[in-house]
């Protein structure tokens, strides 16, 4: 058991009285909620757990004066209120200035500087600040009275909240009595109360299941789940909490700094992030919020952006406040990802694959650092679940380089007289019936790429792409012409075309016709992989590609294979094999190879591995930092020639890392996982055998 904090092992006498029995019981499940929860460190299986509490609990019944308000039995919510009352805040919780841009900071820190008397020139005193994540949750304060939790607030309008004390007491990593012999009289705690990403997706996944509403995005599910009146509900709903601040203290002293507060409540078992940085002047506050940008997306919660104080509380007070702002501290957010804006129109779009993907025409909109006038809708399922119509006001979301999507619809916006979308019956390009095979998500236009332009035009897109046969130049706007002019029906014809016929195309010339000429005569000189992957085959990615490759070793092979010779290699499945099965079995497939090789289309011989003795058969590796001699490129090659495979990043199914110069993140958590790193030398060494 870790730390032994809640005075769980007493010893257990034979006559252990109920009351003794009741207290080791509520000890013993706080400390395994404590190692379950904060340290996310479990020590019991969650059948030994609920047996405990069972116990606790049909204790508590019979014997009722033994319950305490520490006990973990109150955690599954009481009776419902009939409404929330009112708690003042002892100190105001106050809110915080915002920056966007880097001179916010650089000012910010000036005024910092300014109020403390430091001189703007000397470069010597920077100011030490603490960094925090800026959590996208709700603010909320913990009132803890001799050690024991009594009291929890919403923030309100700063100076009045509302007692949510039951919907807190719900939150399994929230210590309903602190880890210390020496309790303040008072402590106020102040946090964040936030949803994370997975128990955000299986909230609403339930929702879904149950027929309910779903929520938009985590803070409103928090916000959702913490205004229950009916405490049972919120402790159904996975809610977390970090904290960052504190109101009122009595009966112990004041830590002298932001940092050894938090590591304070840290050991107190309060939860308090472990993302954070303790910097010196405005660059390295600059510096450490790029960093947390760039790992944004794979934190397991929403921030909006980071929090920057002074890190000493005698120059947080020097400082102050203005109006009701303080001096001291400046959140620093990052662009929002989500807006409001409205659907102009819904469109379908036509894929390679004859996929119909509804679209939503919307109102330009700044998000995720860009302006937005399209965002995807996915599928029919999905646009008939959000109920999503043209007029609607709706929140879109852009998140990283993740293409934008619609969220939800605001209802309450919803102008009179919207109609229900639903998707067309024929293909709007072509005409052909749209057809929905009732195991799959996807409807799609049945015309393939003979009869429809969208698919055509896709597929040759696809097959000039830069992971395909990288044919420079060749981009979707060239493509599109050449398909209408009738000029292009398959890729064969891309290498019969003439210096004319490019350059009378819009917005070409002779010199760019010829580059396209050029680059359509280097593009001849391929690899299999990629010759496999550019016919588009579905469900025929890269990596599918490069296996097929290397297990046929030459595209007649791959022709001729029935699908039991196809489930033989790595990774093929049966709707793999059927997939590419049913693409030869059309001769106008077959044909197109065969003119592709015609045309001077040709690729280096392939050694065929035997799988059974290459060094890295059956092993992913991943490739981090600079290389002496090796590129990329190079160095992948070679992995995959010995059978093995690369991967983007570590996980406990990575074998090997290969590390060069500058190898960042990857290369610690390789050590942190305990993963074999190679440097390029041990590399080539285990390549030459
Ligand atoms: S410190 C005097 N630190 O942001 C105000 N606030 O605009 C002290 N928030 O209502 C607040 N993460 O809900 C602070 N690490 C953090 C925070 C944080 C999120 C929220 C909080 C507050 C708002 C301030």
């Amino acid at each position: 058991m870790q730390n032994d904090l809640f005075g769980a092992s007493e010893p257990v006498g034979q006559a252990e009285s109920t009351e003794v029995l009741a207290k080791r019981l509520r000890a013993e499940l706080n400390q395994h909620g404590y190692n379950y929860y904060t340290l996310d460190a479990p020590t019991i299986p969650d059948a030994e757990y609920d047996k405990l509490f069972k116990q606790l609990q049909t204790l508590e019944e019979q014997y009722p004066e033994l319950k305490t308000s520490d006990s973990p039995t109150l955690r599954v919510g009481g009776a419902p209120l009939p409404e929330f009352s009112q708690v003042q805040h002892s100190v105001p919780m106050l809110s915080l200035n915002n920056g966007f841009e880097d001179e916010d900071v650089f000012a910010f820190d000036r005024r910092a500087r300014e109020g403390l008397g430091l001189t703007i020139a000397d470069t010597t005193t920077e100011i030490e600040y603490a960094i925090d994540l800026k959590f996208d949750g709700l603010a909320i304060n913990l009132r803890y009275v001799n050690g024991v939790f009594a009291q929890a607030a919403t923030r309100g309008d700063g100076y009045t909240g509302e007692d949510v004390t039951e919907n807190i007491r719900t939150i399994r990593s929230i210590p309903l009595r602190l880890h210390t012999d020496k309790p303040p009289a008072i402590l106020d705690v102040r946090g964040e109360v936030l949803m994370f990403k997975s128990d955000f997706d299986r909230l609403n996944q339930r929702q879904r299941d149950a027929g309910g509403k779903e929520f938009a995005n985590p803070r409103n599910a928090a916000a959702g789940s913490l205004r229950q009146l009916d405490s049972k509900i919120t402790a159904q709903r996975s809610l977390r909490f970090f904290a960052y601040g504190i109101g009122s203290l009595e009966g112990a002293a004041l830590p002298a700094s932001h940092r050894e507060l938090l590591e304070w409540y840290r050991e107190m078992g309060i939860p308090v992030c472990e993302e954070k940085a303790n910097v010196r002047g405005p660059q390295e506050l600059l510096d450490f919020y790029r960093q947390v940008q760039d790992k944004r997306s794979q934190l397991s919660y929403e921030i909006d952006g980071v929090v920057y104080k002074v890190n000493r509380f005698d120059l947080q007070e020097r400082l102050g406040f203005v109006s009701r702002a303080p001096r001291f501290a400046i959140a620093h957010k990052f662009p929002a990802e989500e807006a409001l804006t409205t659907v102009l129109d819904i469109e379908v779009q036509v894929g390679r694959t004859g996929a119909i993907t509804p679209v939503a025409r919307l109102a330009p909109v700044f998000v995720g650092g860009v302006t937005v006038t399209n965002a995807t809708l996915h599928n029919e399922e999905e646009i008939q679940r959000k109920d999503v119509r043209v007029g609607d006001t709706v929140i879109v979301r852009r998140a990283g380089d993740v293409i934008p999507e619609v969220v939800a619809s605001v209802l309450e916006k919803r102008p009179a007289q919207t109609e229900i979308f639903r998707l067309p019956q024929a293909c709007p390009i072509c005409g052909s019936q749209i057809v929905k095979p009732e195991d799959e998500a996807i409807a799609r236009c049945s015309g393939g790429a003979i009869k429809c332009a969208a698919q055509r035009k896709g597929a040759l897109f696809h097959f000039a792409s830069r992971k395909a046969l990288n044919i420079e130049g060749l981009g979707e706007q060239l493509i599109e012409q050449l398909v209408d002019k009738n000029v292009v029906v398959t890729a064969a014809d891309f290498y019969k075309l003439g210096l004319m016929a490019l350059a009378e195309l819009d917005r070409m010339a002779e010199k760019s016709a010829q580059n396209v000429l050029d680059a359509l005569e280097v593009s001849k000189s391929t690899t299999l992989p990629r010759f496999i992957y550019a016919l588009g085959i579905r469900h025929v990615g890269e990596s599918t590609a490069k296996d097929l490759a290397l297990h046929f070793a030459d595209v007649e092979a791959l022709m001729a294979a029935n699908e039991e010779q196809l489930l033989r290699v790595n990774d093929v499945g049966p709707v793999v094999a059927k997939s590419i099965v049913s693409y030869f079995a059309d001769a106008l497939n077959v044909e197109l190879v065969r003119q592709l090789i015609a045309s001077g289309v040709n690729w280096p011989k392939i050694e065929k591995v035997d799988l059974s003795t290459a060094v890295f058969a059956g092993k992913t590796l991943v490739l981090t930092g600079t290389l002496p001699s090796l590129s990329r490129e190079q160095a992948s090659a070679l992995i995959e020639k010995h059978g093995g495979k690369v991967s983007g990043s570590v996980s406990k199914k990575t074998h090997f890392v290969v590390a060069g110069e500058d190898a960042g993140s990857k290369l610690l958590k390789a050590r942190e996982l305990g993963i074999t790193v190679l440097s390029e030398e041990e590399l080539l060494a285990l390549c030459a055998g």
